[in-house]
């Protein structure tokens, strides 16, 4: 299984702080039967002071080193979302996810700004695909549900965490994260992982639950097939088609200039 989402660099962000943590953070993924594993250091400028890529890239090297290939480690991060997004993509400080071409974006767990729709399609129409980080530990996407259906018309990603599926984010997150799942709006699961006691990298329960709920074709796209396209910078194996909703002009627009530009 491959884990797209998860905080393993030492002394970055809030993930662990000393490189021991990290050794042992990782060594649980393993025995959770993650291969792969795509570090996701936080993007959020003013916060984090770790936006140098050479500077991560080394600090990979080291953890790896230590870790050797199981799991295998690539870099990535995880950007909080700015409308400016389409101009940092030119520059150095958002890594996409193992160097490819997918973006996780994340928003707070309380707000998605205004007019995030035009952004987040605007970066696809420059070959970017987002990613959107654990939209159901969101409050407004849990509260508008619709909206999020609308951001994946356009051709959003979603990016569930295994611990709401398991109920370790709250009943909400849980109730969010198995509806939509059922719908065909889970692109991909990850951990989110942050330390080994708080937020350990745990895969199997969530995988044995997705399982039991959509079926075990569905949980292989989520935990395996989807983030291996992710990794190798594919299409989704896994990417199902959205009924629009009714009345919903401007959303058929997207979705058709989309597929024309796709085509
Ligand atoms: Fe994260």
């Amino acid at each position: 299984m491959i884990d797209i989402h998860h905080h393993c660099l030492p002394g970055v962000d809030d993930g662990p702080r000393t490189l021991a943590e990290s050794v042992d953070q990782c060594r649980m993924a393993a025995d959770e039967g993650i291969e792969t594993i795509v570090a996701t250091p936080h993007v959020l400028r003013g916060r984090w002071k770790n936006t140098s890529r050479t500077q991560l890239t080394s600090i990979l090297d080291e953890l790896r080193g230590k870790v050797g290939e199981n799991p295998r480690i690539v870099l990535g991060s995880e950007y909080f979302f700015a409308h400016d997004m389409d101009e940092m993509l030119r520059g150095e400080s958002i890594i996409p996810l193992a160097g490819g071409r997918y973006i996780l974006v994340e928003f707070a767990s309380n707000a998605v700004p205004p007019l995030v729709r035009e952004p987040l399609y605007r970066i696809q129409l420059e070959g970017w695909t987002p990613v959107i980080a654990h939209p159901e530990r969101n409050i407004i996407f849990q509260s508008k549900p619709e909206f999020l259906a609308s951001l994946i018309r356009i051709g959003v990603k979603t990016q569930v965490t295994t611990g709401s599926i398991t109920g370790e984010f709250g009943p909400e997150a849980q109730a969010a994260a198995t509806d939509w799942l059922r719908r065909g709006w889970v692109h991909v699961m990850a951990t989110d992982a942050h330390n080994g006691t708080k937020r350990p990298p745990r895969f199997r329960a969530a995988r044995e639950r997705v399982a039991d709920l959509a079926g075990e074709q569905i949980a292989q796209a989520l935990f395996v097939d989807n983030p291996k396209s992710i990794v190798e910078n594919r299409g989704l194996v896994y990417d199902p088609d959205l009924p629009e909703a009714s009345g919903n002009e401007s959303g058929r627009l997207f979705s058709r200039i989309r597929k024309m530009l796709t085509r």
